[in-house]
């Protein structure tokens, strides 16, 4: 199948997905386009200058790119159950130096500066724009795609693909369970099911005719070919890159990572209100089960902590994002790593 990404000339159809919170650099998606891959700027978290900054920074190196942005979709929290849980957090505050009482003291349900970041990518319009957690407006992807850009809808079911193609989306970034991070479900108060990839991006492509960028768990060359053969046009990892040289993956969560002993991987809302993947720790076997849904205004109240934990080097107590496919996360240049998953192609 042809795809829209096809102008762009890629040499490899592993794409390094965005990674928003730190592991994404512009020295990440510099790299993975002098490979002839594609990397994704993570717009989310950041002020829209950081985001204009980073965008400069690849745009300076004549490479192709693409700008990921979390759209506006908020599950507001109910606020006995976020003070409960900010008080449950208490022991976690004062063994990383904080004091209990200043977490959870205001409620912040932002928009991630939506209205500006979509400004900016209109005013100076990129390659490809992804979307993950909500899906925007349709005048904003006609608006978009009229500047030239490819717009690409992540969804996690055939529904979703159908709404996003209504939306009049280019492409779909198809994500099944098992990826690391944030789910990008529509509908975070219900988990994700556990639908392999593949089968996951049959179910997709029997429900729209969209291409598919296929997203989930891929950590090996005959993962890479699985999915190719189930129909996508490409695929994208993260987990695989979280060690990578040019990574900004924390001290931390490299290390838990390189950690034989960390086998398992969680689902869990503990960290951010909205369904996630990462490796288990103390954290999440202690707040899994009464973290509220919420986000943004979980992910809020636990930034500082986990901010402190990084600083102090605590990886019980920070989001350890990871897919399944954690265990092959090796410690090389993203250009080795990206080819060699190529080579199942
Ligand atoms: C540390 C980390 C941060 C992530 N941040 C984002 C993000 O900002 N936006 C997004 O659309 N997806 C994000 N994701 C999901 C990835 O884009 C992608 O769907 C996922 O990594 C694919 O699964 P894998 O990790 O098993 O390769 C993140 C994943 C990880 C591991």
């Amino acid at each position: 199948m042809t795809s829209p990404l096809d102008a762009l000339g890629l040499e490899l159809p592993v794409l390094a997905a965005p990674m928003a919170g730190g592991p994404t650099t512009v020295a990440l998606v510099a790299a993975a386009a002098r490979a002839g891959s594609l990397g994704f700027l993570a717009g989310g978290y950041k002020p829209p200058s950081a985001l204009a900054a980073e965008i400069a920074g690849v745009r300076g190196e004549g490479l192709p790119f693409g700008v990921n942005l979390f759209a506006p979709n908020p599950v507001p929290v109910d606020r006995e159950a976020f003070a409960r849980y900010a008080r449950s957090l208490a022991e976690d505050a004062r063994s990383v130096g904080l004091d209990p009482a200043t977490l959870g003291e205001t409620l912040v349900e932002d928009d991630d500066d939506w209205s500006a970041k979509i400004a900016l990518l209109l005013a100076a319009p990129v390659p490809v724009v992804s979307f993950t957690f909500g899906l925007p407006e349709a005048r904003v992807v006609a608006a978009l795609r009229d500047a030239g850009t490819v717009v690409v809808q992540t969804v996690t079911s055939p529904a979703e693909a159908r709404a996003a193609a209504e939306a009049g989306v280019d492409m779909l970034a198809v994500q099944a369970s098992a990826a690391g991070g944030h789910s990008g479900t529509l509908t975070p108060q219900v988990l994700p099911e556990p639908v392999p990839l593949v089968e996951l991006v049959g179910r997709v492509r029997g429900a729209v005719s969209l291409p598919v960028i296929a997203a989930g768990g891929i950590a090996t060359p005959d993962a890479v070919t699985g999915a190719l053969d189930a129909g996508a046009v490409a695929v994208a990892v993260g987990t695989v890159l979280l060690r990578s040289d040019e990574a900004g993956t924390s001290a931390p969560h490299r290390a838990a990572l390189a950690d034989p002993a960390r086998q398992e991987t969680v689902v869990t809302r503990a960290f951010t209100g909205r369904p996630a993947r990462a490796l288990r720790n103390s954290f999440t076997d202690r707040h899994t089960a009464g973290a509220p849904d919420g986000y943004p205004a979980v992910h809020h109240l636990t930034g500082p902590l986990r901010r402190a934990a990084v600083a102090a080097g605590d990886g019980e107590r920070i989001n350890l994002w990871a897919g399944t496919g954690h265990a092959h996360a090796t410690d090389e240049p993203a250009a080795r790593i990206l080819t060699r998953l190529a080579q199942g192609r």
